[in-house]
Parts: structure tokens; C-alpha cells; sequence
């Protein structure tokens, strides 16, 4: 069975969570997510926003905090150094009516590494917990905090800085088991994850190569309160729902080609509604990279797609794709036949 549980007021149900994705989790994916996986999410995690840009109230900056009353409850991550700015950020947070204020200490990216933000307030958990303290006192909605499982694999400290961050009063940690030297690559350790669960008091939500209903499975069995899903979103931008049915034991009937064409048309209105004709089809490129890929035969589409000049030229790409696989009836030999026509840029075999 799938759970629930609290973060402070919060209840989070099902203890299934969208992973913040800096350049995909913004209000538009998060639409997108939430309509095709009803009542399968608990929760969603904003982007990462940046407390330098909210606190010197930077529009970008601003805009990437806001979200649609289906969306909650919403949590807003934030990140950055500075300790007065960290606070009135999340003061900002909390103005907007945002469910959860979310601290980011695991982005390994230099960029914010270098600034002391992300991941390396984990090497300086000093300050990390001056932050904490200050911001939990500030607002009156939970914090929570993501990490790594540490910098590299001589400092994995995921269970110092978690037991630090209970005393500080944060209300769940998120814990990505990967140190921050592994950025993405190898498989996250769900030990370390299970370990923290289990020595923490406050709810831990385990997030790392959570794919499939197997390793939601799996993930479940560690003893987390939640799992948290990213990249298997976008691949699978239907797998909170296939997970929730697959846990209470109810079929269910994986979409296919059609309804991935559907569903990025979809996409695009959502997204259409919110940003100019190149933001849209740059999203548009983003999510039909990933979630056409598990289609078999789907690869000439999907370079169509991704080199689409327009979204007008992009909308006639699914419709070939559609015409060509209901006229075809095989849903494995979806090959449209323009794609050599198309511009084939740097895909070009
Ligand atoms: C493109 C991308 C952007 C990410 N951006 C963020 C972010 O802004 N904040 C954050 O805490 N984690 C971020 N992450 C990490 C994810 O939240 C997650 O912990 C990690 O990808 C492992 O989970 P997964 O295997 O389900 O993707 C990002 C990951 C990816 C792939």
C-alpha cells in the first residue's frame, strides 16, 4: 500500500513526490505531471530558484516561484549562501501561500558550488545550521532541506548534516543518494538512504534512479516515508500513476504511442498559455527527447521533433506521426515519413 505522511501541517498523499529539476519542474511541467498521474502525487518540488535573484527581486527569479492552485501542496526550493538573504527568501516563500519552503543543499553544479551554495553547505554545516535555525524561526510554514549523501565518498555526512537539520527544526529531508562528486553518474546508494531514514526522526524521502513500479518497490521497501521521482518523469511522465495502481494491485495499461503524441500536444498548449513560441518548443524538444525514447521505433519521430524549427512545424510532426501509425495499426513501427525531409541538424546520422 502506499502511505502517506506529514511534513509539519502538510500531509502528503501519496508519499510519492516529483523531484525538483532545475530547466524542467517549472509550473508547466508540474501541470502537466499532475493532470496525467490524478490523486498519484503528493507532493511536487519547484526548480531551484536562486535567493540572490528572489531577494534582489529578479522577475525571472520571481516568476519561477509561481504555481496554479492544482498544484499544491506545492514546495518552493530555494538556494544560495548568504544567511539574511536566505532568510527573507524564504519569507518570500512563505508570502506567496506556498506550502513548504524547501532548502537546496545538494546541486552540485560549480556555478553554485563555488558560491557555497547546493551541495557545499554540506561541507560547511557550520554555517548550514546557523541558515536552518534562522529560517525556521522566520517562517511559520515547515522547511525541509535535500542533500546528497555527501561531497565525495570519504565525507559521507548525509546522516550528520540529517540529524543536525532534526535539532535545527527542519520538518523532512529529502536525501539523493549520490555524493556530490558523483554528480549523476554510477547508481545512488539507497543504504545510506535507508540508514538516515531509519536514525531520523522527521519523515526522509529517498530520491535516485526510481524508474519503474521495481525500484518504486524497491525504494518503498528501505523504510522511506516517500520517494521522490525526477528523471523517470520525463521518461515516463505517467509513472505515479502506473506506480500507485501497481502498489494497490490494480492493471494498469501502460500508454503508448498515441497517447504520448496526445500528450505532448498537450504540452504544448499548457506551455503556449505561459512563455513565447521558442520557449515553447524548446520544452517541447526537452520532454519529447526523454519521454518518447521507451517507444519502440521511435526514433526518427523523436529527431523530427527535436529539430523542428517552429512548433507550428513540430505540431505537423506528431500529427504525421499519428496518421502514420493509425493508418500502420502497429504501434512498434512508428516511423514517420517525412523525418528525412526535415532538417536534421546535429542529430544527422
Ligand atoms: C536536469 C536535472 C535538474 C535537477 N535540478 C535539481 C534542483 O534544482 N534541485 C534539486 O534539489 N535537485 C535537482 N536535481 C536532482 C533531482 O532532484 C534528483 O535528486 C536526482 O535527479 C536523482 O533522482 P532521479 O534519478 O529520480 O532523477 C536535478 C536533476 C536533474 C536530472
Amino acid at each position: 500500500m502506499l502511505s502517506s505522511f506529514d511534513i509539519g501541517n502538510v500531509r502528503v498523499s501519496p508519499n510519492l513526490v516529483l523531484a525538483p529539476m532545475s530547466g524542467v519542474t517549472n509550473s508547466c511541467f508540474r501541470k502537466l505531471i499532475r493532470g496525467e498521474n490524478p490523486g498519484a502525487l503528493g507532493l511536487a518540488v519547484t526548480e531551484f530558484i536562486s535567493i540572490e535573484g528572489l531577494t534582489r527581486r529578479n522577475g525571472r527569479s520571481l516568476q519561477m516561484m509561481e504555481y496554479g492552485e492544482e498544484d499544491r501542496p506545492i514546495s518552493i526550493q530555494i538556494f544560495g549562501y548568504d544567511i539574511d538573504r536566505m532568510v527573507e527568501a524564504a519569507k518570500m516563500v512563505e508570502d506567496t501561500g506556498a506550502n513548504i519552503v524547501d532548502i537546496n543543499c545538494g546541486c552540485p553544479v560549480p556555478k553554485v558550488v563555488k558560491r557555497g551554495g547546493g551541495c557545499e553547505l554540506m561541507r560547511q554545516t557550520f554555517h548550514l545550521n546557523k541558515i536552518l535555525t534562522r529560517v525556521v524561526k522566520a517562517v511559520s510554514i515547515p522547511v525541509t532541506l535535500k542533500i546528497r549523501s555527501g561531497w565525495d565518498d570519504e565525507s559521507r555526512n548525509a546522516l550528520d548534516v540529517g540529524r543536525m537539520a532534526e535539532d535545527a527544526g527542519v520538518a523532512m529531508l529529502a536525501v539523493h543518494g549520490r555524493t556530490r562528486k558523483a554528480l549523476y553518474r554510477g547508481i545512488a546508494d539507497w543504504e545510506i538512504v535507508a540508514q538516515v531514514a531509519d536514525e531520523l526522526k522527521i519523515p526522509v524521502v529517498g530520491s535516485g534512479d526510481i524508474i519503474d513500479v521495481d525500484s518504486a518497490k524497491q525504494a518503498l521497501s528501505s523504510g522511506v516515508a516517500g520517494i521522490m521521482i525526477g528523471r523517470g518523469a520525463m521518461a515516463n511522465p505517467w509513472i505515479f500513476a502506473e506506480i500507485a495502481a501497481a502498489v494497490r494491485g490494480e492493471p494498469f495499461e501502460r500508454p503508448g504511442v498515441l497517447e504520448t503524441i496526445e500528450l505532448l500536444e498537450r504540452y504544448s498548449l499548457i506551455l503556449s498559455e505561459r512563455m513565447p513560441e521558442r520557449g515553447v518548443t524548446g520544452k517541447m524538444k526537452q520532454l519529447a527527447s526523454q519521454a518518447t525514447r521507451r517507444l519502440k521505433g521511435s526514433s526518427k519521430a523523436r529527431r523530427a521533433i527535436c529539430t523542428s524549427q517552429s512548433l507550428a512545424e513540430m505540431l505537423e510532426v506528431l500529427e504525421q506521426w499519428r496518421e502514420y501509425v493509425l493508418s500502420d495499426g502497429s504501434e512498434g513501427a512508428a516511423i514517420i515519413s517525412t523525418a528525412q525531409e526535415l532538417p536534421l541538424g546535429e542529430l544527422a546520422p
